[in-house]
């Protein structure tokens, strides 16, 4: 039977004065690519960070494998790998350089070839492995960011806008690796604002709007999940 890795039931989360998730409610099970789009300040960061026990939860609960966001905060990151929205590398040192430093930070040391074969995953061209990150295009950085998250080889990836930046071949690139760890039991639950990427790689699409699941689009027998029907209903609700 699967299991459910992630699961948000009633969450509630004030940042500033502001009620930014109210009731929101789902689950994604254990292999699951859960893709969740929405409008700009939909919530959709901020329920990944509540996924990471990162915020003050008022009400509700995020739990992540059975473990409870808020009160089990260390083991909880323990298992995912979070890729943020802007994730903060360091700028004079190389891709080598920041995946080593930054999986020190979890205790994990992969060796050479481990580092090389996840910078080869994700096609950052191998002359710049070497070459401080300043030196980098944006789409360069997206990648090393994501290499360093299937680095943690986690059993739930948190990725915050992953295809930002990328170009058309390397989105493809990503979807296969997101495929790959989904065929393997690696839950994904991922904010984009591609929806037509989210339609290819997700199982199911989540649909926020002002800190509220409005809808849930699955994928049909062929796997096919209904584009228009989404964008329909989201430019209907932005001219709400
Ligand atoms: N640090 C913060 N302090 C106070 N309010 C915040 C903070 N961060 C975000 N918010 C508010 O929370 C709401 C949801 O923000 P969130 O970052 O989750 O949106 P989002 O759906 O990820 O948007 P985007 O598509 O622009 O990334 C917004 O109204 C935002 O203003
Ligand atoms: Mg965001």
């Amino acid at each position: 039977m699967t299991e459910i890795a992630l699961q948000a039931t009633d969450l509630k989360v004030i940042r500033g004065n502001k009620t930014v998730l109210s009731g929101m409610s789902f689950q994604v099970m254990q292999g699951e690519v859960f893709a969740l789009l929405g409008g700009n300040g939909a919530g959709k960061s901020t329920t990944l960070l509540a996924f990471m026990g990162l915020l003050d939860v008022v009400d509700g609960r995020a739990e992540v494998l059975g473990q409870s966001a808020a009160e089990d905060a260390v083991a909880v990151r323990s298992k995912i790998a979070y890729l943020p929205e802007s994730a903060a590398l360091y700028e004079h040192l190389n891709a080598i350089e920041n995946l080593t430093y930054f999986l020190s930070l979890s205790q994990a040391r992969p060796d050479a070839k481990a580092l090389h074969s996840a910078l080869e995953s994700v096609n950052l061209p191998k002359d710049s492995w070497t070459q401080p990150l300043k030196s980098y295009s944006k789409g360069m950085r997206q990648k090393t960011a994501i290499a360093l998250a299937l680095l943690r080889e986690t059993p739930v990836l948190l990725l915050d806008e992953p295809t930002s930046g990328l170009d058309p071949a390397a989105v493809e690139d990503f979807h296969k690796i997101v495929e790959k760890l989904a065929s393997i039991g690696v839950t994904v639950l991922m904010v984009t604002h591609d929806l037509y990427g989210a339609c290819q790689v997700a199982h199911r699409v989540g649909l926020l709007r002002a800190g509220q699941l409005v809808d849930v689009f699955e994928a049909d027998e062929d796997g096919a999940i209904d584009i228009a029907a989404i964008r329909d209903l989201f430019l209907q609700q932005q001219a709400a």
